[in-house]
């Protein structure tokens, strides 16, 4: 699987680390889109490159990282056909794959641990979509997304 995995100056640290624990898993592709250090740079910049390189089939999947993951996550949830879910603990890794099917993963660099984010991130690799009624609902937001209506019918 090819993930794309970016971060703003808040996640760094973790998103270097999560590329560790990726690379040691021996089956994911990683496209790392940024940032390459510390320094002071826009989560917004770095939320929407990474949803929009999961959009555009550059990745199957991704994950990104700011201090909180939250102005990260909101970014990346602008971008069409992109369903980012800021996860805090395994369980809600584990649903956000089984009834989201989101295909980005947010993470705090700041307000999560190491290795708490990395059981987080293999869960969410791991688990599969349920489908069946979660499809239908996914395909409520997408119909929104294309302004096609639907949800309040
Ligand atoms: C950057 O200082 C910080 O605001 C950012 O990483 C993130 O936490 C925003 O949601």
């Amino acid at each position: 699987m090819k993930i794309a995995i970016a971060s703003d100056h808040g996640g760094y640290e973790l998103k270097e680390e999560l590329k560790k624990y990726l690379a040691e898993r021996g089956d994911i592709e990683v496209l790392d889109l940024g940032t390459d250090s510390e320094d002071s740079v826009d989560y917004p910049d770095y939320g929407v490159k990474c949803g929009e390189a999961v959009a555009d089939g550059r990745a199957e999947r991704g994950v990104v990282c700011c201090g909180t993951g939250i102005g990260i996550s909101i970014a990346c949830n602008k971008v069409r056909g992109i369903r980012c879910a800021l996860c805090t603990d395994v369980h809600m890794a584990a649903l956000s794959r089984q009834h989201n099917n989101a295909n980005v993963l947010a993470l705090g660099g700041r307000t999560t641990f190491i290795e708490d984010a990395k059981a987080i991130l293999q869960t969410w690799l791991d688990t599969d979509f349920e489908g069946g009624r979660h499809q239908r609902r996914i395909d409520k937001i997408a119909a929104y997304e294309k302004n096609e209506g639907g949800i309040h019918e």
